[in-house]
């Protein structure tokens, strides 16, 4: 009977990385498929408001869920631009319409730097194949382009906690030690890292701060 059905819950909480990789797979904004790890998904909104960028560039589209997510957040802080770079397109066409958001298509190698002239706060968010290879040719290609005190955000470290580093080629945690220990203009910035916990984030010590 519909009166006397007892509510069934769980007295016991359980989630882990495995969980939330599970998880972050179902998020969607506005009905568009957003890959993002929870937790990274509310700092996005205080970085941006911090920084309040002219231009955000992000690597790795997919569906553009975070593409449009953060165009979003643009429009509220009332400034700025996102361009964003696949090799593939599967992006839903109400992202492609947003008036403050530019599709590239050809991948990072073939993004022309030239594009970022004349913006002066720039942020860079590398989320695209998570290969070593790619990760430090992103870093690479774009570490001159951010503005200092702005970020160089590589997403996705938690692969090595995942049981993937090896299939990534040491992927993005290979990537940014090499890089953190022969340039001293970026240092991993740990308030963000360390927000919920040490390295509570898919972006392990991924949120790389430029200093000079
Ligand atoms: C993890 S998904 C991006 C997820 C998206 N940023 C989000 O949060 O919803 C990675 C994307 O990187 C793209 N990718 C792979 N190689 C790339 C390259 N060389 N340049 C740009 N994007 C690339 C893939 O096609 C894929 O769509």
């Amino acid at each position: 009977m519909l009166f006397s059905k007892k509510l069934n819950y769980k007295n016991s909480v359980h989630f882990d990385v495995n969980s939330l990789e599970r998880g972050h797979h179902k998020l969607m904004y506005k009905g568009i498929p957003i890959i993002k790890c929870p937790f990274d998904y509310v700092m996005y909104q205080m970085i941006f408001w911090e920084i309040k960028p002219d231009l955000i560039i992000e690597i790795g589209t997919n569906r553009g869920g975070s593409a449009l997510y953060y165009a979003d957040l643009l429009d509220i802080i009332g400034h700025g631009e996102i361009h964003t770079i696949d090799i593939d397109d599967v992006v839903f066409k109400e992202v492609k319409m947003h008036k403050r958001i530019k599709f590239f298509r050809d991948g990072y190698q073939n993004y022309d730097l030239k594009n970022t002239e004349g913006f002066k706060k720039i942020i860079v968010i590398e989320d695209g194949s998570h290969t070593y290879d790619d990760v430090k040719a992103t870093i690479g290609k774009f570490k001159s382009i951010v503005s200092v005190n702005s970020y160089l955000i590589v997403e996705d470290g938690i692969l090595d906690k995942l049981g993937w580093k090896k299939k990534y080629n040491g992927g993005p945690n290979r990537a940014i030690k090499e890089f953190i220990n022969q340039d001293d203009s970026y240092i991993i910035d740990r308030k963000w890292c360390d927000l919920f916990g040490i390295n509570a984030t898919f972006n392990t010590n991924g949120f790389l701060k430029k200093i000079k």
